[in-house]
């Protein structure tokens, strides 16, 4: 049983690399590593050494401890040894809660959590718009990323474990994450907080990618949307479903602000915000009845549209680059 539990163990550390705290990527995940690694250890001693005392108590002749000896021990074990032990534990933990440093010259992110799918704003200077996006957020190794983490429905919790802690994402307030990855990859990120039917299939994916290639995508997002010529069928359903009044399209008069932007919806990783793979007949089923495999989720079944025409409205939006 002992071995079968120690095997469990490092499968569970080993596999799924980039969503574990135990593997951390990222300057804050490797802080909040290491406070949770001394914690057990101090547990475990404490734990130990807890067990080691009752065993000899209670072996202990019955009358070896006289009412002053006895009034010492408690005053020691119940008072002073747990205040000096708790005092180290905080001056250790306080320089890991404080927020990372960052400056006006760092990039800014602005991410909203919304039911059930994040909705990601890349801040420009000089007042530009910011380039809008969801579901997705890349960011440039070795530069420090400032997270602005807020909510437009109900709590939800910025998690992504292999790069930093968690940061809850509260209505009517920005709270602040600072992130740094070292080394480029995808990192998987869920929602913490449960939010409603579709918490657990609330996820995201944060790809750290190298600075120079990151500044080229970033440019590239500003431009309009190519669509290939051969989609102006799903366009036109697009329209005439009034699905713009929901979702954005850039470069498009689409510009619907309830649901997930869809522009460069072709490039996404996944569909659904982490929960299914974003091919065609997923797509297409999605449209017709998103409750299916999202349940909860704002977005109204288009029941009474054919398969014909959701998988040319499908066709269009993955064509989307
Ligand atoms: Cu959003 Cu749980």
């Amino acid at each position: 049983m002992r071995h079968f539990i120690i095997l469990a163990c490092l499968l569970i550390a080993g596999c799924n690399q980039h969503q574990s705290a135990l593997a951390p990527f990222g300057v804050e995940a490797a802080h909040t590593r290491s406070l949770m690694i001394v914690m057990v250890v101090a547990a475990v001693v404490l734990a130990g050494l807890t067990a080691f005392l009752y065993v000899r108590a209670v072996r202990a002749p019955e009358d070896s401890l006289d009412h002053a000896g006895g009034m010492r021990l408690v005053l020691w074990m119940g008072a002073i040894v747990p205040t000096i032990l708790l005092a180290a534990l905080l001056i250790y933990a306080l320089p890991a809660m404080k927020p990372m440093d960052s400056t006006p010259a760092d990039l800014r992110i602005r991410v909203e959590g919304e039911q059930f799918w994040w909705r990601v704003m890349y801040e420009r200077n000089g007042g530009a718009a910011p380039i809008v996006d969801a579901n997705e957020i890349r960011i440039p190794v070795g530069r420090t990323v400032v997270f602005t983490l807020t909510s437009t429905d109900v709590v939800h919790s910025f998690w992504v474990p292999g790069l930093a802690g968690k940061m809850d994402m509260i209505p009517g307030r920005d709270n602040r994450l600072v992130v740094k990855a070292e080394r480029p990859g995808y990192y998987r990120g869920v929602c913490a907080e449960f939010c409603g039917f579709s918490h657990a299939l609330m996820a995201f994916e944060i790809i750290a990618m190298e600075p120079a290639q990151f500044d080229l995508w970033l440019a590239s997002r500003n431009v309009p949307v190519r669509s290939a010529a051969s989609d102006a069928e799903g366009a036109r359903l697009f329209t005439r479903n009034g699905c713009g009044a929901c979702h954005a399209i850039r470069g498009t008069p689409h510009s619907g602000r309830i649901g997930p932007d869809l522009s460069r919806f072709g490039e996404r990783r996944t569909l659904g915000a982490g929960t299914l793979e974003p091919n065609l007949a997923n797509t297409s089923a999605f449209i017709r009845d998103p409750q299916a495999s999202k349940p909860g989720t704002r977005m109204p079944a288009y029941a009474g549209l054919s398969p014909a025409d959701a998988d040319a409205i499908a066709t269009y939006l993955k064509g989307l680059k």
